[in-house]
């Protein structure tokens, strides 16, 4: 039984995330991409293909990456992968370095071709212009198929709540971008890896789950070896969704504003940064079991620990770590913002100025 103080407490913390929720809904709503900006990027990956094909006529390019996947911004970046049918082909930075030249010659876009990068890609933008208003930046790789399978992964975990799971996710790119820590040349951590750790939470931290685990769901049929590996590694899982969402439904009913305060608490004070891995795949791991622990008495994993001090296992490449790149002062930045945001949440102001605070620049 609840005293009348407690009674008051409870009933402006549900008043706060029904507006906390609204307010979150507007937000993001304004800051998607227009129709405009899509067919344009359309036109931009149809001409891109049709001038591929003069070099390799059996070649497909495909968006991946968040024009891909539902959790695209306006003006972000386009990720484009070319996949090429036939037996013989070029090595991807031989190709690099021809479709470079060619796009130099053929069109408009600053070109800048990295032929010799860990995965070589080519790199292109155009500047602003009446019709375009902030330019496009876009990369073309090869032969990622392991990224086409993730990028429908994560499609399929919006698609089965899009409006929870899109306005968060959405949600945490922009505050990301605007709090300086969504950049792995800068230490911090990719959208992709903010994404990972939305759908662990919601898939293993959240008790009822919001999302099932994809990747370990039963297969509706038998599946072959081959069906279901890309280089040697398993990129299974349940792709249904029309036939899942028939058959499951989460009992977990939280608002998008409780799951958000609940996320921002659980990454600034429960997850175990120093030992754990979070896999969406797997739950939470040990990183001594992975190999990735963080040992300090020895310099000769010196290297290993700098890049293993956040861990977040790749959905289907099980030996890489997605927050690799992630530096000490990387993490402690990171987690101050977790922080940060969880005291912000935890005064509840007006939901309005909560956002626009958590998002100050
Ligand atoms: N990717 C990957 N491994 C990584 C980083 C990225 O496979 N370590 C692939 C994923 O397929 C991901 C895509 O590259 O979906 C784009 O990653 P990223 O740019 O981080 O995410 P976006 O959703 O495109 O975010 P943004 O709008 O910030 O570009
Ligand atoms: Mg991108």
């Amino acid at each position: 039984v609840q005293n009348p103080g407690q009674r008051r407490h409870a009933s402006k913390h549900r008043f706060f995330v029904v507006d906390l929720s609204q307010a979150l809904f507007d937000f993001v709503i304004q800051l998607l991409p227009t129709a405009e900006e899509m067919a344009v990027k359309e036109d931009v990956r149809k001409l891109l293909e049709r001038l591929i094909r003069t070099i390799e006529p059996d070649s497909r390019l495909l968006s991946f990456g968040s024009t891909a996947n539902g959790f695209s911004l306006r003006n972000s970046d386009m990720d484009l992968c070319c996949l090429i049918d036939s037996g013989e082909r070029l090595s991807a930075s031989d190709l690099v370095t021809m479709l470079g030249d060619l796009l130099e010659r053929e069109t408009k876009f600053h070109v800048k071709p990295l032929p010799h990068a860990r995965i070589p890609i080519v790199k292109l933008s155009l500047d602003p212009s009446p019709g375009l208003p902030s330019g496009i930046a876009c990369d073309i790789g090869f032969e990622n198929r392991l990224a086409l399978e993730n990028t429908r992964l994560l499609m399929c975990y919006a698609m089965i709540d899009p409006t929870r799971v899109r306005t968060l996710v959405l949600f945490l790119k922009v505050w990301s971008k605007r709090r300086k820590i969504n950049s792995p040349y800068q230490g911090t951590l990719s959208s992709y890896g903010y994404v990972l750790l939305v759908i662990y939470f919601l898939v293993h931290v959240k008790n009822p789950p919001v999302l099932p685990n994809l990747q370990q769901m039963p297969p509706l049929r038998p599946i072959s070896q081959e069906d279901t590996h890309i280089g040697g590694h398993n990129t299974w899982f349940f792709d249904d969704i029309e036939l899942l969402c028939q058959r499951w439904q989460s009992s977990n009913t939280e608002s998008v504003a409780e799951l958000l305060i609940d996320f921002f608490r659980y990454y600034s004070r429960d997850f175990s940064y120093n030992t754990g891995v979070a896999s969406i795949r797997a739950g939470l791991l040990k990183k001594e079991s992975k190999g990735w622990q963080n040992d300090l008495s020895n310099s000769k994993f010196n290297d290993a620990r700098e890049r293993n001090r956040f861990c977040i296992e790749d959905p289907f490449e099980t030996d890489f770590n997605v927050a690799r790149c992630v530096t000490k002062e990387g993490l402690y930045q990171i987690r101050g913002e977790f922080m940060r945001a969880s005291r912000i949440l935890a005064m509840r102001p007006r939901a309005i100025m909560a956002l626009s605070q958590l998002c100050e620049e």
